[in-house]
């Protein structure tokens, strides 16, 4: 595979909004905007139902908008209660004016085929 980068939104978009969510293929990827800072993670909650695009950013944690749970957008890693499963994270880089994220390189593979958003 030559290029495994994959252009996902305008960072002009991103910019405005600083959370986004975004499809690449069969994955729900959220993007977040963090002081110049893009990060790019699996859009579910592994927790529930939920997307962490619709929660409210504390730092570099987004808190989950349906049990108030705490993931590390840097990591993946979860950082308050009730998440317990790490989140997959994917690289990102910027590219005249537009974000790109590697699904190849990502940290944690996906679990399911769970849609936040959507009844399970
Ligand atoms: Fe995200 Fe429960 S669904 S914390």
């Amino acid at each position: 595979m030559s290029d495994l980068w994959r252009q996902v939104a305008p960072m002009a978009l991103l910019a405005q909004v600083r959370m986004l969510p975004v499809r690449l293929e069969d994955l729900q990827i959220g993007l977040f905007l963090i002081e110049g800072e893009v990060y790019a993670i699996d859009n579910l909650c592994t927790h529930g139902n939920a997307c962490l695009t619709e929660g409210t950013l504390e730092g570099h944690l987004v808190e989950c908008p349906l049990h108030a749970g705490l993931v590390d957008l840097r990591t993946g890693r979860p950082a308050g209660a009730p998440i317990t499963r790490e989140s997959r994270i994917y690289p990102v880089k910027v590219e005249d004016g537009h974000v790109f994220i590697n699904i190849v390189a990502s940290a944690v593979e996906a679990d399911g085929e769970a849609r936040c958003g959507q009844s399970l």
